[in-house]
């Protein structure tokens, strides 16, 4: 649409101080895009584009002249359009603080309190609490925990940075025992262990900056002056398809709607916004209502409170919080109710964007807000051209139904919420994958009115979310029950109409069909008993009292909500006598910590575009299994913009490797598929090209489960074995056998920092630097220079740093470099490839699904003396890294235990789907919980406490695994009772039983968990590392080396060691890049052990240049370093040396089934305690006491952040990320929106990380251990908790106890376990009589 008739206004907004006008501000652009690409802002990131991890958060600030305030606010700007910054002031992280100018406390706390790890979502924690710093110079923890609601982070298992951040808050404490009322150093164990070399905390907070309010940016007064002179005026901002019309009153919004009607109005843009990947989907004129001062309007009437439209939903939560107090409490019952959801819906961003009359009109499903307003007969204020109307907020309106909505020339103006009544009691709940930032599964608003001073109902509402397209009434089974008493018959009665009512297909979107189907009688009774326990306290003069509830069912009431974390880190102290500048073995800051904080710190997608640079988007596979009948791009060639198509025939070498194509050919293989590549002059045309390529499939038959891969006899490799003693005769002598098996799910690698590659080819000689987000430098070096028919020496790769990798970045990076590099070839000019989060998870495989059958032996006593194992992983349609998974599987699966007669297969099965690949832990995490769940199936069988059954099988002394590699299990005891010691196990677990023994619907568990874990790879080669180290004639020292920066502080650790190799402090040392042109043929950094091996190399280099400076040295023994330097230049000695380590010797024979297959062991412990609430299947983290072997830690912070991250991720995988497939094999969970990693509510309230001191290493550098991956395994602990729980209450209820679990542990699968009348009285389907919505591909 043209500029209707008028020109476009020049669009004036502020950012970080400066004055930005956009002459031709385009409606569509989003905040996040033009800082990155316009204003060359790329500290803001992207990490999902629609509004779910927080990367790209910014305060927004913008003054009303109405009432003449300014408010700040963080807001995601992935969905803010630039036209609705007309008069903000919008600051990035680079307007907090940048090393150039000065930092800000809260960048500078971040990184020395080692929030930061990979950095790339440090710039959205530090806007996120820049804001609420910004409006809160005191706030409290509550405060503080609820500003990091919606933000995100993969690496750090959030505790640090809340740690950073509990600096601001307004109760101070000295130290990380916040809230206690003493101090560490008072505590017993510590005070008596800082004589014995003990440290607690890892930062010191006597160093912090001090807070100073007055060097942040004032408000510009040249905006408040344009917002008070253009109160009247209507401002356009037009591009050729969108015009944006912003209306300064009522009245011309109401005529815009009457002459537009299908305009919508934008206000948070949080519903509208997320469409906006859909290329077709766009509006021609968009009204922007933000200006319109009814429709901001708040009072407090006769009524109830009104609130304006625009009003957003953290603002409605201010009021909400201010009003209520205020007001007598029976007046109060929605707003509590309102109050209550809004606390856990969405992040503080989308709160402080999302407006209430979005909310209202987009009626999502699972909208929270909706069903209560509704049950509370809330009333909608509408306006239009033709005059002033008020609706009711009702289930007619929810529905859509023509006569109850508002017409497409109306606008809401404002909600009348009513005031609830002495007799009215009205309640809310919601449940969701996680307990914050995460839509309902289900959500209910629930009300009912009694006749004065009775019980008998005069008036009742039940409505749901998440079950149908919006909002659903049970309005029939509500008139059902007027005049009813409100007893248990009313509820049986209740519940059986609700479900005839609600019904829910077999096959509904969202999966989840009887957890939800419960959930609806669930929040029921819950009501019911909230009602009975109201009508106990309220005061009825003259008449009966109505009794109290029983504990029992007392339990049932509230919600499970996580309290404000505390954590404590405990490791051995520095020697005494090491000289302070050594800085190796203490808590150094990660080298870019403070850049990560600044925004400073650049990632392959932040490097600024290069001349003629292109942007790609590629065309993948809709189908899992099919044959290409035909590819025709002459339709994407014609869009504007599109340069060129790239398919398999482009590749002028190999197209991928011996394995896996690049580009598929003739077949597709999975979902997701790569076919071929749209290159245009930007992404938006790219994307649009891409969507205009037709592909013609001819199906084939898919195999895209675990079982339809052992029924087709479909295997990436060879069945991979393991056997020791004799397990026949072990089963003959054993008291009882018992036969199980564990199903457990996939998961994503969810690096915040998607793929990334940018290909820019040189002007001679073919040359091409390949900046590459990858773990692998040399694999994209070997594999581009193949497709493109190079030797490799023409092919430079660059990595700075990687934004999270976990693994998932070890080889497919090197496919999306085979790709841009391609394309670039073609067109001879700079392409960049930055996937979308969703194109992300399409496409890339994660963890291994695993599928195990056990056979176990034992004695009376618990002793297990026979197991058989079969381990089957879903490898994906590629062996990518699925044959060294299940060998890994087959080599860990033993853990702690000691099995006399043991016989492992292991099976990686071929499917259909995207190509699994490595991930932290590396099938360690599914061997470990599966030989965990035999020992649980003991326990159980014998009656004995779990810990026992562990204990008695636990490996002692020196020992020998299954594949003969001989190990001392001392500190794997030592661990053990460390932990039992320091988590106070045994009387935590009898307060447990009696917890439970009073509680019916809340159930609490803990479980104590040991660990053995082998780092490295089973083979020498894997282990070489390089390295160069330059020193320049001013003394100062350049390292390199061939591993990478994956947030482990690989490069901190290094410069930690040649600090104290070349004695010299670490400011003089530097490191700038990883490439394949300095130290080649990296191996990949991963399995632990990418720092040590890399150090070994960087402390020969040093070690040898340190031995090239003797004799210059002895000559001058007082000399300076920079004196040696110089006068070694002078005596023509080299200043630059290469170090090499050739790895730790490592083999396996899997003929012999013999090996020394890893080089060390390391062992652990973790305890952790839940509570679950058996009505929802929510659980709460309570404690969770990690005891570890590092060893010698060369950096505790990096050390101990590697173990909480880790183990924070494994507790992610079981017990909430859950990827789903169609039955198509299609994957339905891209992106954050449906794929759930822990968030800050759900890390323990108490997180304690202790390091067992004294014990050493002799293989590793400086006696340290590998603890990149260790942590991960011991969030099972979190598993089996849950499981303790779920076993109290099945033992309550009279339930078998040898049930089995399925990982991950997810609310739904809590709920069912829990198995009650409610789960039994809602109607099954019958498998294979419906297309479920997803399938267990496990
Ligand atoms: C990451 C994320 C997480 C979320 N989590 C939750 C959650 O946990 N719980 C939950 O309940 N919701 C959640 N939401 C949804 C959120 O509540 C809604 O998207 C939001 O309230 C919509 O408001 P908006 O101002 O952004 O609407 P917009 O996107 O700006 O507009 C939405 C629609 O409303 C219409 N509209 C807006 N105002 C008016 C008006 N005054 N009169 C007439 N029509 C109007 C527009 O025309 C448009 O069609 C989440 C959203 C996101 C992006
Ligand atoms: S990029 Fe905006 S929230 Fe993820
Ligand atoms: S540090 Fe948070 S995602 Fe990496």
């Amino acid at each position: 649409m043209a500029c209707l008739d008028k020109q476009s206004d020049d669009l004036v907004f502020f950012v970080n101080g400066k004055k930005v006008i956009e002459r031709k501000a385009d409606p569509e652009e989003l905040l996040l895009y033009y800082l990155r690409k316009e204003l060359r802002l790329s500290g803001t990131k992207y990490g999902c584009g629609v509004g779910g991890c927080g990367a790209c958060t910014v305060m927004l600030s913008t003054y009303d002249p109405v009432v003449k305030k300014i408010r700040h606010h963080p807001a995601n700007s992935c969905l803010l359009p630039i036209c609705s910054l007309h008069g903000a002031a919008v600051t990035t992280v680079e307007g907090v603080g940048s090393i150039k100018n000065r930092i800000n406390p809260i960048q500078e706390r971040l990184a020395k309190c080692h929030g930061s790890q990979c950095g790339f979502c440090t710039p959205g924690m530090v806007m996120s609490i820049y804001a609420l710093l910004r409006n809160h110079v005191k706030p409290s923890m509550e405060q503080i925990i609820s500003a990091l609601d919606g933000n995100l982070c993969r690496c750090t298992g959030y505790r640090p940075i809340i740690d950073s951040y509990a600096s601001f808050a307004k109760e101070q404490t000295c130290c990380q025992l916040r809230g206690t009322g003493q101090c560490c150093l008072d505590q017993e164990e510590l005070g008596c262990s800082s004589s014995a070399g003990i440290r607690s905390g890892l930062c010191n907070p006597a160093e912090f900056l001090p807070v100073d309010p007055t060097q942040e940016f004032i408000f510009p007064p040249e905006l408040m002056r344009m917002a008070q002179e253009q109160q009247g005026k209507t401002l356009i901002f037009c591009s050729k398809r969108t015009t944006w019309i912003s209306p300064s009153s009522l009245k011309e919004l109401l005529e815009l709607k009457a002459k537009y009607p299908k305009a919508p109005l934008v206000v948070g843009n949080t519903s509208l916004g997320l469409n906006k990947n859909d290329c077709d989907a766009y509006h021609p004129i968009v009204l922007h209502p933000l200006r319109i001062p009814e429709m901001q309007v708040v009072s407090i009437t006769d009524d109830g409170i009104v609130i304006g439209a625009t009003c957003c939903l953290a603002q409605l939560r201010d009021i909400l919080i201010e009003t209520i107090p205020k007001l007598p409490e029976e007046k109060t019952k929605i707003y509590q109710a309102l109050l209550q959801q809004l606390r856990t819906l969405a992040g503080e961003q989308i709160r402080s964007m999302a407006s209430l009359g979005g909310h209202v009109v987009s009626r999502g499903s699972a909208w929270d807000l909706n069903p209560i307003l509704c049950a509370g007969k809330s009333v909608l204020n509408l306006a239009s051209d033709g005059g002033k109307r008020q609706i009711f907020l009702d289930d007619q309106f929810l529905a859509g139904h023509k006569h109850a909505d508002i017409e497409p020339k109306e606008v809401i103006v404002s909600v009348l919420i009513p005031y609830s009544t002495k007799d009215e009691f009205i309640s809310a709940f919601r449940q969701a994958e996680r307990q914050k930032n995460a839509f309902s599964i289900v959500n209910s608003g629930l009300r009912v009115l009694f006749s004065p001073g009775t019980d008998t109902i005069v008036d009742l509402s039940i409505l749901y979310g998440g079950i149908g397209s919006t909002t659903l009434s049970a309005r029939k089974s509500c008139e059902k029950l007027i005049g009813r008493q409100w007893n248990d018959q009313m509820l049986s009665e209740a519940c059986k109409l609700v479900l005839e009512e609600i019904s829910l297909p077999p096959s509904a979107s969202g999966g989840k069909v009887e957890y939800r189907r419960t959930l609806l009688v669930s929040f029921l009774f819950r009501f019911y008993l909230e009602v009975l326990h109201g009508l106990h306290q309220m005061v009825r003069t003259g008449q009966e009292q109505y009794s109290e509830l029983s504990q029992d069912k007392m339990s049932a009431l509230g919600v499970l909500q996580s309290g404000v974390p505390q954590g404590v880190q405990l490791y051995q102290d520095v020697d005494p006598g090491q000289s302070p500048q050594d800085p190796v073995g203490r808590p150094i800051m990660h080298q870019s910590g403070i850049k990560h904080a600044t925004g400073e710190a650049v990632f392959i997608d932040d490097i600024r575009p290069v001349d003629r640079e292109l942007s790609l988007a590629v065309v993948t596979s809709i189908k899992a299994h099919a044959k290409i009948k035909s590819i025709d791009i002459s339709e994407a060639l014609q869009v504007p913009g599109v340069i060129n198509v790239v398919t398999a025939k482009d590749v002028p070498g190999k197209n991928g490797n011996d394995e896996e194509e690049a580009f598929a050919k003739d077949k597709v293989i999975c979902v997701g598929q790569i076919i071929c590549a749209v290159v245009a002059e930007t992404l938006t045309q790219a994307k649009h090209g891409a969507k205009k390529v037709k592909i013609v499939y001819e199906d084939l038959q898919p195999v895209l489960t675990i079982k339809d891969a052992i029924e087709h006899n479909s295997y990436i490799t060879e069945e991979r074995k393991l056997e020791k003693g004799d397990i026949e005769k072990g089963f003959k002598s054993a008291d009882k056998i018992i036969e199980g098996e564990l199903h457990m799910g996939g998961q994503e690698h969810f690096y915040l920092e998607t793929n990334s590659v940018l290909v820019i080819p040189r002007m001679e000689d073919k040359e091409m630097d390949v900046y590459v987000s990858t773990q692998h430098a040399t694999d994209v070096q070997k594999l581009v220079a193949s497709a493109l028919n190079l030797q490799s020496n023409k092919i430079m790769c660059h990595t700075k740093r990687v934004g999270g990798a976990f693994g998932g970045k070890i080889t497919k990076p090197s496919f999306f470099a085979v790709i841009a590099a391609v394309a670039a070839n073609k067109t001879g000019r700079p392409v960049r490839f930055a996937l979308e989060r969703n194109m992300d998870m399409l496409i890339t495989g994660g963890r291994h699904p695993f599928f195990g059958k056990y056979k176990v032996g034992f004695m009376k006593d618990g002793r297990i003396i026979a197991a058989d194992f079969q381990c089957y992983i879903n490898g994906g349609c590629t062996k990518d890294e699925s044959e060294l998974v299940i060998e890994y599987i087959v080599l860990k699966v033993d853990n702690a235990y000691n099995i006399p007669n043991l016989r492992v297969r292991g099976h990686a099965c071929k499917t259909n789907l995207p190509s699994n690949t490595a991930f932290r832990g590396f099938g360690f995490p599914q061997a470990g919980l599966f030989v965990e769940t035999c020992i649980v199936a003991v326990a159980t069988k014998t009656g004995l406490p779990h810990e026992k059954v562990r204990e008695k099988n636990m490996y002692r002394g020196v020992n020998r695994t299954a594949f003969k590699e001989e190990f001392d299990a001392e500190n794997l005891w030592k661990c053990w009772k460390e932990c039992l010691d320091k988590s106070d196990y045994h009387s935590r677990n009898a307060k447990v039983e009696e917890f439970n023994r009073k509680n019916y619907w809340k159930k609490k568990g803990i479980a104590i968990i040991p660990m053995k874990f082998s780092v490295g790879f089973n083979a020498t080669y894997f282990h070489q590392a390089g390295a160069l180290v330059h020193i320049y004639l001013d003394g100062s020292v350049l390292v390199t080396h061939g591993g990478i920066e994956l947030g482990q502080g690989i490069h901190t650790k290094m410069l930690q060691i040649a600090s104290r190799e070349l004695k010299i402090p670490l400011s003089y040392i530097h490191f700038c890049e990883t490439s394949s042109t300095t130290v080649p043929n990296g191996k990949y950094t991963a399995g632990s052990v990418g720092t040590e091996i890399n150090a070994r190399a960087v402390q020969d280099a040093c070690q040898i240049l340190w031995k090239r400076l003797d004799p210059i040295r002895r000559k001058n023994p007082k000399g300076k370093w920079e004196d040696w330097i110089s006068e070694a230049h002078k005596k023509s000695i080299s200043l630059s040396a290469t170090g090499y380590f050739k790895g730790y010797v490592t083999n396996m024979d899997w003929e012999t089934k013999k090996g020394h297959a890893f080089p060390y062991f390391l062992y652990g412990a973790a305890c952790s305690e839940v509570e679950i609430d058996c009505l929802t299947g929510a659980h709460k983290n309570i404690r969770t006491d990690i005891v570890m072997d590092a060893s010698f830690s060369i950096n505790p912070a990096i050390d101990i952040g590697q173990i909480e991250g880790a183990f924070i991720q494994g507790v992610g995988l079981y017990t909430l990320e859950e990827i789903y497939f169609s039955p198509e094999g299609e994957q339905l969970t891209l992106g954050p929106d449906t794929y759930k990693i822990p968030a800050v509510c759900d890390i323990p309230e108490q997180f304690h990380v202790y390091l067992v001191p004294n014990s050493c290493n002799s293989i590793a550098i400086y006696s340290s251990k590998g603890m990149g991956e260790a942590g991960f395994f011991l969030g099972s602990s979190v598993f089996f908790a849950i499981r303790d729980a779920v076993a109290a209450a099945r033992k309550e209820r009279g339930l078998p106890l040898d049930f089995t679990l399925i990982s991950p542990l997810t609310a739904e699968r809590i709920r069912m376990a829990c198995d009650d009348i409610f789960t039994k009285m809602i109607p099954k389907d019958k498998p294979g009589t419906y297309k479920p919505w997803a399938i267990d591909i496990s």
